[in-house]
């Protein structure tokens, strides 16, 4: 149930009073709540020198509330210091040397996902790729490459590059169709509106807390379908990852019955602070209402950019589309820096200026930001429309 409105939300983020923040894909903006979160972690460091106990708790009070917040029990999350390290674990795990090798992608993975599975050609892994035509990844492109070969198909939610989004829970109903796992990379997603990684079907999940989840880098989550947890034993691991890492035993590795076997090292506890306080403030306006507004804007701004007959990449159904919208430009590094004279913090992959929303952006924000685009027309691509 929210406690905020989206107009007090907004005003727990000071940027606001100072910059239009439209860059929560690659930075969620700073609260006052997470900024206290960070002080409450000092403040525990300096009074008592060093409450491992009560740090290693606040870690699993951020398990607990991460997983409720994507419908997952907590024994299926293991809380990891990035993305990657999360694919490494599963990726660890995973035997190549039988019929099914394949790993598919899609052309619109972040890099991360495709370097690991790369990087296990060695142990047997063949890459297949699901190709793209221009910003479109649609299912038959899945379709067909998954076949009786395929051991994995890890997938982005939220395309970075363009923001597209793929219909996870149609990728997955055909990939298990055809006997392989879909491991989901939400990052670009999770924290800007409702998600339920049980209707998804999907076996794996990573993301992180930095984005929309809006706390820091250092910090980030691996969901694992309770049913796989005890079939894979992963190589990349450590201490953490244990029944009990406090027994401290070197004569023999056991493995946690639940998520947790896919940590490794101490964890990132000042992180573990930054992402509470950014997931409670998350609760206080509600997933739902996110999700709402969210959409709202990005309708407002794909709209504009489009009658305005500039190149829009992303697409325009509701239903393939995230929190980004990504326009194409001719310089879109100029185009970030004349923004930024203007007060817009946006940023850009390639020549595609990206663009995107939170509940704390408003429709004032969106129409800033059209009407600073307008003003650096010269620097954007125009769409050719047959007449
Ligand atoms: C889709 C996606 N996956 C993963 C990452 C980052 O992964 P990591 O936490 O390993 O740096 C990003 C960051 O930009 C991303 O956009």
């Amino acid at each position: 149930m929210s406690t905020l409105t989206a107009t007090q939300f907004r005003a727990r983020f000071p940027i606001f009073n100072r910059r239009i923040y439209v860059n929560s894909c690659s930075q969620g903006a700073l609260s006052l709540d997470v900024e206290a979160a960070l002080r409450e972690y000092t403040d525990s460091w300096h009074a008592e020198g060093s409450p491992w106990e009560l740090w290693v708790e606040k870690t699993e009070e951020l398990r607990t509330a991460f997983a409720a917040s994507i419908g997952a029990d907590r024994e299926e999350i293991a809380v990891v210091p990035s993305a990657s390290g999360g694919i490494n674990a599963i990726a660890s795990a995973l035997d190549f040397r039988g019929v099914r090798s394949h790993v598919v992608m899609g052309e619109f993975e972040f890099p991360t996902m495709a370097h690991v599975w790369l990087a296990h050609e060695r142990r047997g892994a063949s890459i297949r790729w699901a190709r793209a035509e221009g910003d479109r990844l649609g299912m038959d492109a899945y379709a067909a490459v998954v076949d009786e070969r395929t051991l994995i198909v890890p997938a982005t939610h939220v395309c970075f590059r363009n923001g597209h989004k793929t219909d996870i829970a149609a990728l997955t109903a055909l990939c298990h169709a055809r006997g392989a796992y879909v491991f989901l990379d939400d990052y670009q997603r999770t924290g800007s509106g409702p998600i339920d990684v049980r209707a998804l079907g999907v076996d794996f999940m990573v993301t992180g807390c930095l984005k929309y989840q809006i706390a820091m880098a250092g910090i980030a989550f691996l969901y694992v379908r309770r049913e796989l947890i005890d079939q894979l034993e992963p190589t990349i691991t450590g201490w953490f990852g244990r029944v009990n890492p406090f027994a401290f035993r070197i004569d023999e590795i056991d493995w946690s019955s639940t998520a947790s076997r896919f940590e490794s090292g101490t964890p990132p506890v000042p992180n573990a602070y930054a992402a509470l306080g950014g997931l409670r403030l998350l609760d206080s306006i509600g997933y739902d209402v996110v999700g709402r507004q969210v959409e709202r804007l990005v309708e407002r701004y794909r709209s504009a950019m489009h009658a305005g007959g500039f190149v829009v990449r992303t697409p325009a159904e509701p239903a393939r589309r995230g929190p980004l919208v990504v326009v194409q430009s001719l310089d879109a590094p100029a185009l970030v820096s004349r923004l930024a004279g203007r007060g817009i913090v946006a940023s850009s992959r390639g020549n595609g200026l990206r663009v995107s929303f939170h509940a704390y952006n408003n429709e004032a924000d969106v129409d800033a930001v059209v009407a600073a685009m307008e003003a650096e027309s010269a620097l954007l691509e125009r769409a050719v429309r047959s007449v």
